[in-house]
C-alpha cells in the first residue's frame, strides 16, 4: 500500500528546510510541506510553554493539509514540545532533532566538544539526559549563537550573503575561541546552522569536525515512515 499523504516540517523560520532537504535527497518520491513560524522567529529565547503553544499552532496547520508523520525541524521546538506533542496527537508519527553531542564525545581526540544551540534548547531534558549519559568524560563547550539565527534570517530575505566580510565576522567571532580552547567537533544544534556549515568549517580549519544531524534525522523519518507502512511508493 502507497500513502501519498504529505510529510510535514516546521521550523520557526527557514533553519528546518536544511532538514527538509535532507529528507527530499533521500525520500525524492514522498511530498512534504514546509512551514516557517516567521511571524514568531525566533524561538530560541522564549519560555518553553510559549514554545509549546507556537509548535502546536503549526502542527494543526499541518494537520489541517493531511500530513501523515511531521518533523519538528526545529532542536528548540523539540526540546520544549515533542514530548506534548506526542501525548498530544498519538496518532501522528512526530521526529524530532536533537544536538548531536554522542558521535562527537565518541570521536573527540582532544577531549574539547563544541556545542551551538539555542538556549531553549539547552535548557530541555533530551540535550541534559544526552550530555550527561554520553558525553561525561570530555569537556563540553555550550555556546549559545543567537547571532547566527538572526544572519541566517537575513540572508534568507535577501540581505547580504554568506560570502560577505559581515557573515565572516559574525561566525568567526563565535567559532574561533571554539578552536582556540581545543574544540575537534562542533556540533550544529540548531537547524538553523547547518546553512552555515561551510563557512563555519572554513572559519575552524580542517582538523575540526562539523557534526550536522540533518542526514541522520532524513533518515529516522525514513525508518519511521516504513515501519509504520506509510511510505509513498
Ligand atoms: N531553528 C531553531 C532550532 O533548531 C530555532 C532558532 C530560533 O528560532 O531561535 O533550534
Amino acid at each position: 500500500m502507497s500513502d501519498s499523504r504529505p510529510v510535514g516540517f516546521f521550523d520557526s523560520g527557514v533553519g528546518g528546510t536544511s532538514i527538509l532537504q535532507a529528507f527530499r535527497r533521500l525520500c525524492p518520491e514522498e511530498k512534504t510541506l514546509y512551514l516557517a513560524d516567521t511571524a514568531n522567529c525566533p524561538y530560541g529565547n522564549r519560555p518553553p510553554a510559549e514554545v509549546v503553544r507556537l509548535s502546536e499552532a503549526m502542527v494543526q496547520k499541518l494537520l489541517a493539509r493531511n500530513c501523515k508523520m511531521i518533523v519538528v525541524a526545529c532542536n528548540t521546538a523539540t526540546a520544549a514540545a515533542i514530548d506534548y506533542l506526542r501525548v498530544a496527537y498519538p496518532e501522528i508519527p512526530f521526529i524530532g532533532v536533537e544536538p548531536a553531542v554522542k558521535p562527537a564525545a565518541l570521536h573527540s581526540r582532544t577531549g574539547v566538544v563544541a556545542v551551538l544551540a539555542t538556549a531553549g534548547t539547552f535548557g530541555g531534558r533530551l540535550y541534559n539526559e544526552t550530555k550527561a549519559r554520553f558525553a561525561k568524560d570530555v569537556r563540553v563547550l555550550a555556546v549559545v549563537a543567537d547571532e547566527f539565527v538572526v544572519l541566517v534570517e537575513s540572508i534568507a530575505r535577501g540581505e547580504g550573503s554568506l560570502g560577505d566580510a559581515r557573515s565572516w565576522s559574525i561566525v568567526e567571532s563565535k567559532i574561533r575561541p571554539l578552536v582556540d580552547a581545543g574544540a575537534d567537533h562542533i556540533v550544529l544544534g540548531c537547524t538553523h546552522f547547518p546553512h552555515l556549515k561551510r563557512l563555519i568549517a572554513a572559519v575552524a580549519g580542517p582538523s575540526v569536525a562539523i557534526v550536522d544531524p540533518s542526514e541522520a534525522v532524513a533518515a529516522q523519518a525514513r525508518r519511521v515512515l516504513a515501519e509504520r507502512g506509510l511510505l509513498c511508493k
